[in-house]
């Protein structure tokens, strides 16, 4: 960490735990001996141990001792046990970082000794590769430099984004899940070359740089993408028969529907967590 005495430890070392912790040793924002985790089964952990070379922990008591930044990685349904089981044993200083899809800050500050501080961070798998992109807000005890650890953790994964917590469990249906999404969007691209002729590699190669360079034209130019889309639309050309078939398709309402469902779900899930 920017600080070299802090230290993480992550709760939870799943398919996000991974990611993330990927992205910070490659950056080298963490030294191998600066992370620590838990997994619920040892196998894991062994598993895990020999994939990244980090330590594990015998137990989340023994993570939390050993860590200034906790980081929350379980799936919300064992949010509870680890929150019971941990809770209490949390001092003043830590930062709590959850992961954790739905659940607010204020329930998991019903948990912890009062003022402790507590973030809830929405990260995305591309921070396997540095392109992640990590929405947070603060619970009501986390502080300036609170902040700036969240800030410090997630900026090398990718790009970072403070808002407001009503917007969390968007950000979750937006781009949490939204890179399953875009799979799906290039898995199609890369099938549509393959039913035109080109060859698996050329065609995925094709699809993956198309998705990219249009996502970096957005980003680096700020324009609306309705422009960037008439700059290529060129009158009886070729890309108005294909916008076409997107039109026909649905394609605009379908994506606008798995958001908004993918959100509904994210709220829901809350409703069902018993903290
Ligand atoms: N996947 C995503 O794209 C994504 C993106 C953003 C946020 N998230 C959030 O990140 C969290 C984890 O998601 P995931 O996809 O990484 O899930 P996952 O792959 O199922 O990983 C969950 C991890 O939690 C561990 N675990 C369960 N109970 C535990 C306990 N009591 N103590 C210590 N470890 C325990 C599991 O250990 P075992 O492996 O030994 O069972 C596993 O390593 C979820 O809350 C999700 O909402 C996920």
């Amino acid at each position: 960490m920017a600080n070299k005495t802090e230290t993480v430890g992550i709760i939870g070392l799943g398919r996000m735990g991974r990611c993330m912790v990927k992205g910070l040793l490659e950056t080298q924002t963490l030294n191998k001996n600066e992370v620590f985790f838990t997994t619920k089964h040892k196998e894991t952990s062994t598993q895990v141990e020999k994939e990244l070379g980090i330590k594990s922990c015998k137990t989340n008591d023994e993570l939390i001792e050993k860590s200034d930044i906790i980081v929350i990685a379980v799936k919300p349904q064992n949010s509870a046990e680890v929150l019971e089981e941990i809770g209490k044993k949390i001092s003043k200083g830590r930062t709590v970082v959850s992961i954790v899809a739905s659940i607010p800050t204020s329930l998991i500050e019903s948990k912890l000794p009062k003022g402790v501080a507590v973030i809830r961070a929405m990260p995305n798998t591309p921070a396997f590769v540095g392109a992640g992109m990590t929405a947070w807000c603060a619970g009501s005890g986390a502080k300036e430099p609170d902040w700036q650890r969240v800030q410090t953790l997630f900026e090398p994964l990718g790009k970072v984004a403070r808002v407001d917590e009503k917007h969390m469990d968007a950000v979750t249906g937006l781009s949490g899940c939204g890179p399953a999404y875009l799979y799906v969007v290039l898995e199609s691209l890369t099938d549509a070359g393959i039913k035109v002729g080109l060859p698996r590699e050329l065609a995925t190669l094709l699809a993956g740089q198309t998705v990219l360079g249009a996502a970096r034209m957005l980003l680096d130019t700020g324009r609306h993408p309705a422009a960037l889309k008439d700059e290529v639309t060129t009158p009886a050309g070729c890309t108005i028969d294909g916008l076409l078939e997107l039109e026909e398709g649905k394609l605009r309402v379908t994506l606008i529907k798995a958001v908004v469902q993918a959100t509904k779900r994210a709220k829901a899930l809350a409703k069902q967590v018993k903290l």
